[in-house]
């Protein structure tokens, strides 16, 4: 399973290429708008740090608008995919980029439907958000495995990028289900990486090292 982090954060982000891990950046208008600066000069930044795709979203509300500004995103680099809201427009505006060769990724997907459609419509990913889904009391993943069914059924070329992670078992599920991509913010990745086994084990394994290197020491040669 792929992973992206879904920050616009520098820090986040230089930390996170710097483990090696990350697959690509997904932003979106809150993600820019918690950084407080011009937006495309933090995409910008964020392009030359990220080898992968680096997602940054359209907010024009018809499929013309939504077309004219994805064009000067999608020339910020090669790595740039077009985020597109679900809706009617929408799928007009992923066709057209898509015959362009632009790639899309269509979000704010709540339901298996919206995402067989914005497959069909010729997207290159998929956004399920399964935290929101899990705050209004359903359940968001039942929806991955269903997306994840469909696509596989009709063999949709169309990624699957899980998003809205909240914490760590949405991670292990989506590779469980069998997802392309887990889109996860830097807290969450901090807390993959963590177990609180780990760590006592480490201190307990530090501390052994010290006794027998101290009874070395007070041993006469
Ligand atoms: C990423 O593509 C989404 O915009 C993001 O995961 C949404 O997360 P949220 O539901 O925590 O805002």
């Amino acid at each position: 399973m792929k992973i992206f982090l879904d920050t616009a954060n520098i820090t986040e982000i230089k930390r996170a290429v710097e483990l090696g891990l990350i697959d690509g950046v997904t932003t979106n208008p809150t993600l820019l708008s918690k950084e407080g600066r011009e937006p495309v000069s933090q995409l910008r930044e964020i392009i030359k740090l990220v080898h992968g795709p680096v997602n940054a979203e359209v907010v024009s509300p018809d499929a013309d608008d939504m077309v004219k500004d994805a064009k000067p995103l999608s020339k910020l680099g090669k790595n740039v995919v077009i985020k597109i809201p679900m809706c009617e427009q929408g799928l007009i505006a992923v066709r057209r980029l898509a015959e362009q060769g632009i790639k899309t990724n269509v979000t704010l997907i709540f339901s298996s439907s919206q995402a067989l459609l914005a497959a069909k419509a010729g997207a290159s990913y998929v956004s399920p958000f399964v935290g929101r889904i899990d705050d209004i009391s359903g359940n968001g993943m039942e929806l991955i495995q269903e997306i994840v069914t469909i696509f596989d059924n009709y063999l949709f070329k169309t990624e699957i990028i899980v998003a809205s992670i909240r914490h760590p078992v949405h991670f292990v599920q989506s590779a469980m289900i069998g997802a392309h991509i887990a889109t996860v913010p830097f807290n969450v990745l901090e807390r993959l990486m963590k177990h609180p086994l780990t760590d006592r084990g480490i201190d307990a394994f530090n501390k052994d090292w010290e006794k027998l290197k101290n009874a070395l020491k007070s041993k006469p040669h």
